[in-house]
């Protein structure tokens, strides 16, 4: 097939990497993709990859089979939907459908129509009324923007003036949410969707806390690893509940409303004391859970999206993912979240590849004149390794992580320890 990924990232990079192993042989072009990727082997093209019009002209120009998107914001932006109108298979909701990740308040809507379990929410249109309802829910407060707003619109804190503060600047943008206190291990878990059924991927935990502990702001995510040998009942019994109870409602409301849902479900759970409740729906792969669980599918990824795209996924049987676990360490620059130092140079990547077991999914590197690398943004790359137990995985994603100098570099060093 001749396939189209939209997206610059370590995500992309992993679809990259899942579409490349697969028995049969792919045409696979990335825009704007990232060094890492063109390092693959994949062709890169510079592509303004959120303007519809700018990839639509890209598509007919280049013609494709399928078209992958990425990440959320060129699905907000409607960049599906002239290619979908246009008759091209496309993996990624159309603009309405995309707002089930891009409108916080969108999705609560959805939930509640679908009956689908979800913490408490009040709207809070200002500051001024934010003390009333923060304290009619209590600490720790939850306080969400409506919008996208890249992983820093949600605000978990006890501290009230805190809360205060994260709604006085957000109020002005937009709806902003506060919502009830879910206390309980979260989940990931991904649904491939064609508008009408869904096929589901297999659970990841992702680390969301910038250093060790869960201590910290939160990041577009420090680690993740699959499977999750806690789960209550087991991994088919979850998948099972959340399938029927949370992917199936959600799917089948968006097509009661004329706005099918046709890409990755990402369902962001929390397994309560009380059951397992929703604590985010995001429109696309979620990053850097993709990384594991694309380290263990064993099923060809390429048949799903396109399946996905046709509204043909009743016809396919259920993926299968490798018993062997898997596990990403992400190493960011100094200062991340916050703001980074870049340009700095990365050695060590080779001797890291060549660890048993790992390989390296880029998201913000760049190719030096002299053919070494250099760190250009916050999350610059991951270390994804497997083994035959979370132990064996762990130790082989560190000893490649030492192999990696970068001045400033920082990674957490509990990712699944929980598990090991
Ligand atoms: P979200 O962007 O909605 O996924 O929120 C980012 C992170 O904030 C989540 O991964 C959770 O760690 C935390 N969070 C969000 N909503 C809640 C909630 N209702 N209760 C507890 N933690 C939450
Ligand atoms: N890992 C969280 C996200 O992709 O939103």
């Amino acid at each position: 097939m001749k396939i189209l990924v939209l997206g610059p990232g370590a995500r992309e990079h992993a679809i990259v990497l899942s579409l490349l192993s697969e028995d049969a042989e792919h045409s696979i072009v990335c825009a704007p993709g990232n060094a890492g990727i063109a390092a693959s082997g994949v062709e890169t093209v510079d592509l303004a990859f959120t303007d519809p019009d700018a990839v639509t002209k890209f598509v007919s120009d280049r013609g494709f089979d399928l078209v992958i998107v990425g990440p959320e914001a060129p699905l907000v932006a409607g960049v599906a939907d002239p290619l979908r109108a246009g008759g091209v298979p496309v993996f990624g909701p159309n603009a309405d459908a995309a707002q089930l990740e891009g409108s916080k308040a969108f999705a609560k809507r959805i939930m509640d129509e679908a009956g689908v379990p979800t913490g408490r929410a009040a709207k809070v249109a200002s500051a001024a009324e934010a003390g009333a309802v923060l304290d009619e829910f209590g600490a720790p407060y939850v306080v969400k923007a409506d919008g996208l707003a890249a992983g820093k619109g949600v605000l978990v804190t006890e501290d009230r003036d805190a809360a205060i503060d994260h709604i006085a600047t957000w109020a002005p943008h937009g709806e902003v949410l506060v919502e009830e206190f879910l206390d309980g291990q979260e989940v990931s878990l991904f649904f491939f969707a064609d508008g009408h059924d869904v096929v589901a991927l297999t659970p990841a935990q992702d680390y969301k806390r910038i250093f060790d502990g869960d201590q910290g702001p939160n990041t577009g995510g420090m680690g993740a690893y699959s499977p999750l040998p806690w789960l209550p009942g087991g991994t088919e019994a979850f998948i099972e509940e959340i399938k029927r109870d949370v992917a199936i409602p959600t799917v089948r409301q968006l097509e009661s409303e004329g706005t099918p849902f046709i890409g990755l479900l990402y369902c962001g759970l929390i397994v309560t004391s009380k059951g397992v409740k929703v604590i985010e729906f995001n429109a696309r792969f979620g990053d850097p859970e993709t990384q594991v669980v694309l380290a263990r599918l064993e099923s060809p990824l390429s048949a799903y999206l396109l399946a996905s795209a046709n509204g043909e996924l009743a016809s396919l049987p259920a993926p299968t993912f490798s018993d062997e676990p898997a596990v990403i360490v992400v190493l960011a620059s100094e200062g991340y979240p916050g703001d980074v130092a870049t340009g700095r140079e990365i050695t060590g990547l080779e001797a890291a590849e060549a660890v048993t077991g790992v390989h390296l999914v880029h998201a913000a590197t760049a190719r030096t004149q002299t053919g070494g690398w250099i760190a250009t943004g916050g999350r610059v790359l991951g270390v994804v390794s497997r083994g035959q137990s979370f132990a064996e995985a762990r130790a082989r994603a560190y000893s490649a992580l030492n192999e990696i100098d970068l001045e400033g570099g920082q990674f957490r060093t509990d990712i699944a320890e929980r598990v090991a």
